[in-house]
């Protein structure tokens, strides 16, 4: 069934009565599925299409963190078709060079380009902008940041906020990071939830933000949040700063979390949608993990393996599989689907 039909969900929906749904990708939530599964009754740990906008317009995002104060921002402006003779000024002068383009929609994660990685000049970055603002009529060019990335995930529910523990994703293919940006090839944790580089600030500045962000967009909005708020940080020189928001678990940041999670998931789930979200129902293994990706040999450029018959590892009593992209033939051979494949995590 395509994620997107909301139609023939609904369908599902009426027929199942689940006491609620967890809707894991961005693109159902962005285009409101929470929303419509309300209206028939059924609570989502997802958030409405309005605050979803969290993920789905990076220029939504960096408007509210302004218009509520929250210092988290590099120096960013939002472009219109209006705007376009000051895009050069603005990246030459404003950000002396160094810079990031962000489409303002959901692409994939395809979406942003940075200079000296995916644009190779101003006139690249400009030319890549008007595309954008020609697409989804708006783009945000922004200060390019530097420093090592890492993922807070929280649980929400209105301002109710609860963190689950930090975790480093490794974007980058093949061996040493050489490789084009993906989904997420690997990602870890450490047993303190939070990561050999962050300070102690660090990791309480991420957690605050977390925090006003719930705050504001409930204000923003006018209605709570009931979800997944997963922060995408920075840690720079200059202290920590956002990258993005996605308003789902992460992929594969959840295969380190959930693991570790030793109180009921569905109590938690319950509390965020009835707005009981309290510390004490949230415990976590004081334990690290590690979670790396089986894809194609030729993910995520090319597509060619698809069909080809799979077979993985038998893994130790401490790690657990989680297989992705693949399907089951009648008997019962396994086949990859063209992305990635299996997550394999140790703990
Ligand atoms: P996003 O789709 O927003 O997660 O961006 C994809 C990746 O682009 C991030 O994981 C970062 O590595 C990089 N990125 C986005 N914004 C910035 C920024 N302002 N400075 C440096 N890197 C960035
Ligand atoms: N691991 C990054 C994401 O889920 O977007």
């Amino acid at each position: 069934m395509d994620i997107m039909s909301f139609g023939r969900i609904l369908e599902v929906a009426k027929e199942v009565k689940p006491d609620f749904a967890i809707i894991g990708p961005e693109d159902p939530i962005g285009g409101g599925l929470a929303d419509e599964l309300e209206l028939i009754g059924i609570p989502s740990i997802a958030p409405q299409k309005s605050l979803a906008q969290i993920e789905s317009s990076k220029g939504f995002t960096r408007d509210i963190l302004k218009k509520y104060d929250i210092d988290a921002s590099p120096i960013f402006r939002i472009f219109g078709s209006g705007e376009l003779k000051e895009l050069n000024t603005f990246i030459e002068q404003d950000l002396g060079g160094e810079f990031v383009v962000k489409y303002d929609g959901l692409k994939g994660g395809k979406g942003v380009k940075l200079s000296g990685e995916h644009l190779k000049s101003v006139d690249e970055g400009v030319q890549y902008a008007k595309e954008c603002i020609e697409e989804c009529g708006k783009v945000v060019i922004e200060e390019k940041l530097v420093g090592p990335e890492f993922s807070l995930i929280s649980f929400v529910s209105g301002s109710q906020v609860v963190d689950t523990p930090a975790v480093q994703d490794h974007k980058r293919a093949y061996e040493g990071d050489t490789g084009p940006n993906t989904g997420g090839m690997g990602t870890y944790s450490d047993s303190n939830h939070s990561l050999p580089f962050l300070e102690e600030s660090d990791i309480a500045r991420a957690k605050e933000i977390n925090r006003l962000i719930a705050e504001a967009l409930q204000k923003e909005c006018g209605e709570p949040y009931k979800g997944f708020l997963y922060g995408g940080f920075i840690a720079t020189k200059r202290g920590v700063q956002l990258i993005e928001y996605n308003c789902r678990f992460g992929d594969p940041e959840a295969l380190n979390i959930l693991p570790l999670l030793s109180s009921d998931f569905v109590d938690i789930c319950q509390a965020i949608i009835n707005g009981e979200l309290k510390e004490d129902l949230v415990a976590f293994e004081k334990k690290a993990t590690v979670c790396k990706y089986i894809t194609p040999e030729s993910y995520p450029a090319a597509k060619d393996q698809i069909g080809e018959m799979v077979k993985f590892p038998v893994v130790p009593e401490n790690a657990r599989i989680f297989y992705g992209d693949v399907s089951e033939d009648e008997n019962g051979e396994l086949h990859l689907g063209g992305s990635r494949a299996a997550g394999i995590v140790g703990i």
